[in-house]
């Protein structure tokens, strides 16, 4: 069976799933696309997906009997109404990251899918499909012993101007905040937030770099430095601190290179190349797993406790220094 997808949000990386969907992957065809902008929807249907439909308005695409699964790939603050429209419909729905802008609107898809009675939904949250991560987790679980510290960095060359200091959290640690879990197998109990001294490539309104300091119920203690002018590339940083031993993520792929007296390997500067891999495997999970009814990958649960610690560790950014507490509700038996 082909599972028919329709895609909401024909932007970046909107138009990025459609190609791997239309050229990498198996099981799945774009059938349908929306967007608010839809001139942006046709240039994909030419260059990607000739037979999908126009579809005006998201809430149309979800409804067509044409789609049995939905591709949430819009503005973050619209993801919450697509997400619980599917749901509605029954539909399988992958969701970018963020599920929802609060807390409570991602609470809200948690209670609307556990109402459903079966999981619809899977978050984008990429790097749990990563090949290094995978290989790291693996490493703590067979090699390690009992971890004890994590230290991660999080560094992009450069961010356009409307990136502001609580982004920071919302845009860019969102990932650390569920590869943490997802690794460690672990929840959060506290987040604090100190900023080192201020780069002069960072504007007015963005503090940076920043470090945050999460603390897990088995406290675990995780650095993460954010540092989105580093000017030097994007890195991705990741050691673990066991009582046996430390891993640390694998670099990615670069050929060593010796001329003119150094010795040298290219860094890359943006996550798509970082993740396409990843990218990749997560899409292709989704597609198997919605055509055969069961989603298993990041679930509505965990994008409710990375909006839940988000909005901690921005009450931790506004308040520098001081631990804030995470508590999180009983977790439904459905996400077990
Ligand atoms: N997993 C990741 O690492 C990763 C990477 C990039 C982006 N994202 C997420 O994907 C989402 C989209 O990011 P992007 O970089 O592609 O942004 P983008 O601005 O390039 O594209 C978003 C598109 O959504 C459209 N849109 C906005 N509101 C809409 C609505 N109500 N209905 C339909 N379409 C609407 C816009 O017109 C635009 O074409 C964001 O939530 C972002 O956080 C995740």
């Amino acid at each position: 069976m082909t599972l028919r997808m329709g895609v909401i949000g024909t932007g970046m990386i909107g138009r990025d799933h459609t190609r791997r969907i239309q050229q990498v992957l198996t099981g799945a065809e774009i059938v349908a696309l929306s967007d608010v902008n839809l001139e942006g929807a046709r240039a994909v249907k030419a260059d990607l997906a000739p037979n999908a439909e126009i579809f005006e308005t998201g809430q149309a695409l979800i409804a067509s009997d044409k789609v049995d699964a939905v591709l949430v790939t819009s503005w973050g603050d619209t993801h919450e109404d697509y997400v619980l429209a599917a749901i509605a419909a029954g539909k399988p729905v992958f969701c970018e990251k963020p599920l929802a802008t609060t807390a409570r609107g991602a609470k809200g898809i948690v209670d609307a899918e556990v109402a459903h009675g079966k999981r619809l939904v899977q978050v984008g949250f990429m790097r749990r499909f990563d090949q290094g991560y995978n290989l790291l987790k693996q490493t703590l679980e067979n090699e390690l012993g009992t971890p004890l510290m994590v230290h991660a960095a999080h560094r992009n060359p450069t961010v356009p101007d409307a990136y502001v200091t609580p982004m920071a959290i919302h845009d860019t640690l969102i990932h650390e905040i569920d590869t943490f879990r997802w690794l460690l197998g672990d929840d959060y109990v506290s987040a604090r937030v100190i900023f080192p001294r201020k780069t002069k490539h960072a504007h007015a309104g963005l503090a940076d770099p920043q470090i945050v300091t999460l603390v897990t119920t088995r406290g675990v203690v995780i650095n993460t430095e954010i540092f989105v002018n580093c000017r030097y590339g994007y890195d991705i940083q990741c050691q673990i601190v066991g009582e046996e031993g430390a891993a640390y993520l694998p670099e990615p792929m670069a050929v060593t290179m010796r001329k003119n007296a150094r010795r040298e390997n290219a860094i890359l500067t943006d996550w798509k190349g970082r993740f396409v891999a990843a990218f990749d495997t997560e899409m292709q999970a989704f597609i198997d797993e919605a055509a055969n009814g069961t989603i298993s990958g990041p679930s509505s649960w965990d994008g409710y406790m990375a909006a839940v610690t988000s909005d901690a560790c921005v009450k931790a950014q506004e308040n520098e220094g001081a631990a804030i507490d995470i508590t999180y509700p009983d977790r439904p038996a459905l996400y077990n």
